[in-house]
């Protein structure tokens, strides 16, 4: 039904008979067909007015917006149950729920942490009590889903004791904390509000505009006759203070109890459920975040308006068959992250909530003094968060720069994984690669051609009949002896494994799932069986730590035969995608774990199979501690501990190619930055122009893969001619190349969440001309500032330039001549990729061209320097043994380079004596590995008389030879010094003065 999911089994053609040949091609030609017929199945997604809660919230928005200053908010907290201690607020937020002030109670828990981030928490008392009924026999729980917080966050929940009351009354209570107590939470009681400053200056508030909404628990009421409703009021006594009874009767009950979508019923035994609240950013006019959609990663106004967009943008992982774009629609992924950023000022909001949900943007010029609106006007920006189930549970980041944001955020939900190096070089994959000889074949025309790269990947078609854990070995004779060729250049295959399960007798995998009890529940409690690749599947509920342990035993080497050590895995479909279910994944009153419904977990349920792969990999083999590589296509916030991510199903358009770049910066500012897009577009077939473009692009996003739909052409770089194909390799070799630089930036990531790939309003956030800016980047802290080209055609590019710094073309030296927040024209013919180099900036590289990342692990050094407008520059290098564990006892490298006047250093960059860590295996070949040449970019024209200059390391003297290359009209003067010879673990010093 989805993504052709007909079985079609690839043969080489040596083995195909005319005939099969014949039936391949119709079946070709009938599935391009069927594809063209079902583009864009935008219809099979829900827009806001047909999901319930999405269309209840919105209305009670627009109603409370009509009635202005007269809307009075019905959620408020009794001074007398409102207390702070240890670091905390508690009260109870009373929500007045009919004419006759009848209440209901919902626990607000507001915790300063540690790190200067405030969580705001909000149940319902009932719930908690469990003092609720389900409908329909429902086997599912009854407390608002609050495991959430199980999933994604991993640490910075310490309360901070120290956070004090600034004062308190009748109204409200307001409470200093953070960083010198510069922070500060004004809680309103009447209505309820809490509004965020910083320094005194207000930042944002939640329910600032009284939208908040909690859908509290209520008995279905049939409607019966009349005199049956009085009969059955009185049986039941007299109304208790909690007892909810009735709701406004404006109040659209339709899809309340039951809501019908593409002919699947939600029976919704809890009813309605949804939790809302508006959040304002006060002089914000940029906010970004909220992956994974489509569009410009400053965020459009959802409520209509000429270039704004219509809908919310949704939250609610599926697996959107050729994705739009432009578009607030769902994607693979979510991550409920929003930053906002005004000039030198950032401020960001978490929430925490794991069912479907949908974020509208409104924007409005707003000024105290109405003479000076136009240039004195500010704009704030107003968001409305609707979730359909579970706790509000909203962290607060205060900022002020966007590093403070990814810090806070990391500290939360972890941060980057270090990767496997392997896994930041470049992958080849299609569906499918159809033999254990294809695959050979291609890694042999990589190595024909000089071509590096690193993995070869296995889709579905490797295994028996969609069977995983399986090998169709009429195709893959021989899996591990094609392992063990991979394997001679350090090379790594990647299978798939995805988490529906083949419904079928005989098949191990589904008959151990079923006698065991792991697999996703439906609504009456029995396997929940559905449609996917293999035709009827069962889903693994990785939600149960039993599955996990279970799903560990699947993986390790003597039951999943014909894997090896540099077998790694890729994770599809785990939105989950359904073929047969409401909008392609499961229905909402599936039954996971614990009896949590589908509907609360939704968004987590791809996370938590990834998490499962994660440790099933860890545990493959006792002893075997190598960090794992593992790609994922749906993810939640935390993901970014467990792996990569990509974009999922884009197409062979330059379009598709265009809106990558926002794609993947959006994914680093959320937390989850080694993320890339299918390199070439997976739909289609590329021209040769855009392929080469499209790798350009690709050998600078964090995760670098080339991809193709079944029917899509053969297209690996060596089937390209000239010069398209010499074209490819310069920027995969660029990429090669690169490396260390790429590493490095991984580590940062590592160290404090920061992206990879770096947007300008995050290096340059004073800079506001440049934070509508998506399609231009750093890498790392290198001060390469990229800007690949995307369109047909073109040959020269406009790069913005954020500062006053310095800056050179990175291949030619050429200055460039513009001035801060201004664009400056580069030559971008198709075999350029324009790339600038900032002022100021070290960066590493290696230079020798090899076949794989691991072949160039003992590689010397080549450092750039490139000179800043005060002469001086900084960098540093991180590297380790790229593959296990040991750099968490010390086994790594680190250094931090320094031209500062007139010399140039390598010292440890975190102050280690060297000498002192006891050395492994790695460490001690490294001793071997020294920088061979520095090239400073930027050279003063002082040096131009100079030959050679002295390096100093390790107590020892030596000469490097310096050779300078004057400035003309257009490049800047450089020199090149080398041989230079110095350990690249030890300290050094170069005097150049
Ligand atoms: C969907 C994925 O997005 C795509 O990359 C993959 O090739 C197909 N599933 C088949 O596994």
């Amino acid at each position: 039904m989805y993504h052709n999911p007909t079985k079609a089994k690839m043969r080489t053609p040596s083995q195909l008979s005319s005939r099969w040949i014949a039936m391949l091609c119709l079946v070709t030609i009938l599935c391009s067909l069927f594809t063209l017929g079902v583009a864009v199945k935008e219809h099979d997604f829900k827009k806001c007015h047909q999901s319930g809660f999405c269309k209840r919230n919105r209305a009670y928005a627009d109603n409370a917006i009509a009635q202005g200053s007269s809307w009075e908010a019905p959620y408020k907290i009794p001074s007398e149950l409102a207390e702070f201690k240890d670091g905390q607020f508690h009260a109870t937020i009373l929500k007045t729920i009919d004419n006759q002030g009848t209440t209901v109670k919902l626990p607000l828990t507001v915790s300063f942490l540690k790190s200067g981030t405030a969580r705001v928490t909000v149940d319902e008392q009932r719930r908690i009590e469990k003092d609720i009924e389900l409908r329909n026999n429902s086997p599912a729980r009854k407390e608002r889903y609050n495991e959430a917080e199980k999933w994604a966050i991993v640490g910075g929940l310490t309360v901070d004791t120290d956070a004090k009351v600034a004062s308190e009354g009748k109204a409200g209570m307001r409470i200093q904390y953070g960083p010198n107590f510069s922070f500060e939470a004004d809680i309103k009681y009447e209505p309820y509000s809490i509004e965020f400053k910083r320094d005194g200056v207000s930042q944002l508030k939640l329910n600032d505009r009284g939208l908040m909404n909690m859908e509290h628990w209520r008995p279905k009421i049939e409607k019966p006759a009349p005199e049956e409703n009085e009969a059955k009021e009185g049986g039941e006594g007299e109304k208790k203070e909690e007892e909810p009874v009735e709701v406004a009767p404006t109040e659209d009950e339709s899809t309340w109890w039951e809501e019908t979508f593409g002919g699947n019923t939600d029976s919704k035994p809890r009813g309605p459920e949804s939790v809302a609240l508006d959040i304002t950013f006060f002089g914000y006019e940029h906010v970004y975040g909220i992956p994974e959609h489509t569009g410009p990663m400053s965020l459009k106004e959802t409520r209509g308006g000429e270039g704004n967009h219509a809908e919310p943008y949704r939250l609610y992982n599926s697996d959107v068959f050729e994705y739009i774009l432009d578009s607030p629609m769902t994607l693979y992924g979510a991550i409920p992250l929003m930053q906002a950023q005004r000039k030198d000022s950032t401020v960001g909001v978490f929430w925490l909530n794991a069912a479907e949900t949908w974020i509208d943007i409104t924007k409005a010029k707003e000024s105290k003094n109405p003479l000076s609106l136009g240039s004195g006007a500010k704009t704030n920006t107003h968001t409305h968060w609707i979730s359909e189930a579970g706790l509000m549970d909203v962290f607060v980041f205060l900022g002020p720069t966007p590093h403070d944001i990814t810090k806070n955020y990391g500290e939360l939900t972890g941060t980057t994984a270090m990767p496997q190096e392997f896994s930041i070089g470049y992958h080849q994959c299609r569906w499918n690669y159809i033999s254990d000889d294809d695959v050979k074949e291609v890694d042999r025309k990589m190595d024909r051609y000089k071509i590096p790269y690193d993995v070869i990947w296995l889709d579905i078609e490797y295994t028996d009949d969609r069977k995983y854990f399986t090998w169709d070995y009429d195709m893959f004779k021989d899996p591990m002896s094609m392992g063990q060729h991979l394997d001679v250049h350090g090379r790594k295959l990647v299978v798939i494994i995805d988490p529906h399960i083949k419904n079928a007798g005989s098949y191990p995998v589904s008959d151990e799932l079923k006698s065991k009890g792991l697999a996703v529940k439906n609504k009456e409690g029995k396997d929940f069986d559905g449609w996917c690749w293999p035709g009827s599947s069962l889903w693994v509920d990785c939600f149960n730590p039993a599955a996990i342990e279970w799903w560990k035993t699947l993986f390790t080497y003597d039951r999943f035969k014909g894997t090896m050590e540099n077998t790694w895995i890729w994770n599809d479909m785990n939105e989950p995608s359904v073929f047969n279910g409401p909008e392609v994944t499961m229905p909402k009153d599936n039954i996971h774990h614990e009896g949590w419904e589908h509907r609360d977990v939704h968004n987590l349920n791809g996370l938590t199979f990834h998490n499962a792969t994660f440790h099933a990999l860890v545990s493959r083999k006792k002893g075997e501690e190598r960090r794992p590589f593992i790609l994922t296509r749906s993810f939640y916030a935390g993901s970014q501990r467990l792996g990569a991510m990509w974009t999922g199903d884009n197409q062979a358009s330059w379009e598709y190619l265009g809106a990558a770049t926002a794609m993947v910066l959006n994914q680093g500012i959320s937390g989850f930055p080694f993320a890339g897009a299918d390199v070439g577009g997976f739909f289609g077939n590329p021209e040769p122009d855009l392929q080469s473009r499209w790798f350009q692009a690709g050998a600078f996003y964090p995760f670098f893969r080339g991809h193709a739909h079944i029917d899509a052409r053969r297209r690996e770089p060596f089937m390209l001619s000239e010069p398209h194909r010499s074209i490819v390799t310069a920027a995969l070799r660029l990429r090669y190349a690169l490396l260390p630089a790429w590493y490095t930036a991984f580590y940062q990531a590592n160290q404090d969440g920061s992206p990879i790939v770096r947007p300008m309003y995050w290096t340059h956030p004073s800079q506001e001309s440049g934070f509508g800016i998506d399609d231009q980047f750093f890498v790392g802290s290198t001060g390469l500032l990229v800007k690949p080209v995307v369109e047909k055609d073109k040959v020269t590019q406009d790069i913005f330039i954020p500062d006053d710094e310095v800056y050179y073309d990175y291949f030619t030296y050429n200055k460039v001549s513009t001035s801060k927040g201004k664009q400056v024209t580069v030559q971008a013919p198709l075999e350029t990729i324009p790339i600038l180099m900032r002022g100021g900036h070290i960066f590493p590289r290696r230079d020798i061209p090899r076949r794989s990342a691991q072949l160039m692990r003992f590689d010397d050094y080549t450092l750039v320097v490139v000179l800043g407008k005060n002469g001086k520059a900084e960098g540093e290098l991180y590297v380790d043994d790229g593959e296990s564990f040991d750099y968490e006892k010390g086994q790594y490298i680190h250094r931090a380079f320094k031209l500062d006047g007139s010399v140039l250093t390598s010292t440890d960059a975190e102050g280690r004596d060297i000498k002192s860590i006891k050395e492994g295996d790695w460490l001690k070949r490294m001793n071997d590995v020294a920088v061979d040449k520095i090239i400073v970019v930027g050279a003063p024209s002082s040096w131009a008389n100079k030959k050679e200059v002295q390096l100093e390391s390790e107590g020892q003297k030596s000469t490097v030879k310096l050779e300078y290359f004057k400035a003309d009209s257009s490049r800047g003067a450089f020199a090149v010094l080398g041989r230079v010879g110095a350990k690249i673990g030890a300290d050094w010093s170069i005097d150049l003065s």
